[in-house]
């Protein structure tokens, strides 16, 4: 009857005050059902977003090395794969643009006839029901892959990128793009692309803002998956320094004032803080992306049998979902999926 070791007088075991041996938070964790029923974070399908890669060509589909599980997809096979999503009950994909022609300013990132924008017709055809989202952004556009022309000074032109993100947000949109995502880190980038979409009748198309993405080594493999690593330099001149969370309000604060939808914390598990802060201090939905070297990390490790895959890829994104993130863009989002119930 009596389990207080101090009454027991067995002074062998802990000595431990009566009081803490009345409340015991281990009663609620005994089974599986206990557990359910006072869980308080459940991931779902819907909160998973599928990001793709696009190239030319078609019947290509070409494993990205550092990121298994990942492939970079012709139209054709890019569509079966939208297809695969929206059984799966994900409900949408973000796309990103690997294409062939590059120039300083990544034109081609606004041809009616680019790879995106054909991508996007496709997909509206044959996954009508899937949202469609398109990253706006220029790195995977220009020949020194930063994410805008360049001024004398080799940096980024903020104000030059402005009025190509307004042409590269029209053209996405007129292909059909219901979300477009800015990620590039420039000043004024959603109040002027907010500006062209009213302007060119597409007032019904949401921004998810990129507004708080910090210069990340964890972007690595995405690098090699799109074609975008800088020819020169680094992007800490537009990207947020890992060490600045304050700055992540502002950042945050400045989108939400010039329209934005949706905001984005991005990378994702090391910056949970920052997740849980936005989303404390603004009202709009928010997204965290877990980026290309989150997937490599547990690919990696699994790979060596050091991490069981299945456990740290819904511990991770329950995580990153219990530190604030409405939803999540994440490589794992089909397998993750498989895994849960409709
Ligand atoms: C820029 C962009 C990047 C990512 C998404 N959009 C790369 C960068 O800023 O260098 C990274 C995503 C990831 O690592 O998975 N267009």
């Amino acid at each position: 009857m009596v389990h207080n070791p101090n009454e027991m007088g067995d002074l062998d075991g802990p000595v431990l005050p009566p009081d803490f041996l009345v409340k015991r938070p281990r009663r609620l964790r005994r089974t599986d059902a206990l557990r359910r029923l006072v869980r308080e974070t459940e991931l779902s399908r819907n909160d998973l977003i599928l990001p793709l890669f696009v190239v030319e060509g078609s019947g290509v589909r070409s494993e990205v090395s550092s990121m298994p599980g990942v492939y970079r997809e012709s139209i054709d096979r890019l569509a079966e794969t939208c297809r695969e999503a929206e059984q799966l009950g994900l409900p949408g994909v973000i796309l990103f643009g690997v294409p062939d022609e590059k120039d300083a300013e990544g034109s081609y990132s606004w041809s009616s006839d680019g790879i995106v924008q054909r991508a996007l017709e496709t997909i509206a055809r044959t996954s009508p029901n899937l949202l469609r989202i398109a990253d706006v952004c220029f790195c995977e556009y220009t020949d020194h892959g930063h994410c805008g022309p360049l001024d004398e000074h080799g940096q980024v032109d903020n104000d030059a990128t402005l009025g190509n993100l307004q042409l590269q947000a029209m053209s996405l949109a007129d292909a059909g793009a219901q979300v477009l995502a800015p990620s590039g880190m420039m000043d004024g980038m959603v109040a002027m692309i907010r500006d062209a979409l009213d302007g060119g009748g597409h007032s019904d198309a949401a921004i998810l803002s990129y507004a708080v993405k910090y210069a990340s080594g964890f972007y690595g493999p995405f690098r090699d998956a799109a074609g975008s690593t800088p020819s020169f330099g680094d992007r800490n001149g537009y990207q947020m320094d890992p060490a600045n969370a304050r700055e992540a309000l502002r950042e945050a604060r400045l989108d939400v004032e010039q329209g934005a939808d949706m905001l984005m914390v991005k990378p994702a598990m090391p910056y949970l803080d920052i997740v849980r802060r936005v989303k404390d201090t603004f009202d709009l939905p928010l997204c965290a992306y877990q980026v290309s070297g989150e997937y490599a990390m547990i690919k990696a490790a699994v790979r060596n049998g050091w991490l069981n895959e299945e456990r740290v890829m819904r511990e991770s994104l329950t995580c990153i979902k219990r530190a604030g993130a409405d939803f999540i863009l994440t490589y794992y989002a089909r397998e993750m999926a498989r895994l849960l119930k409709p």
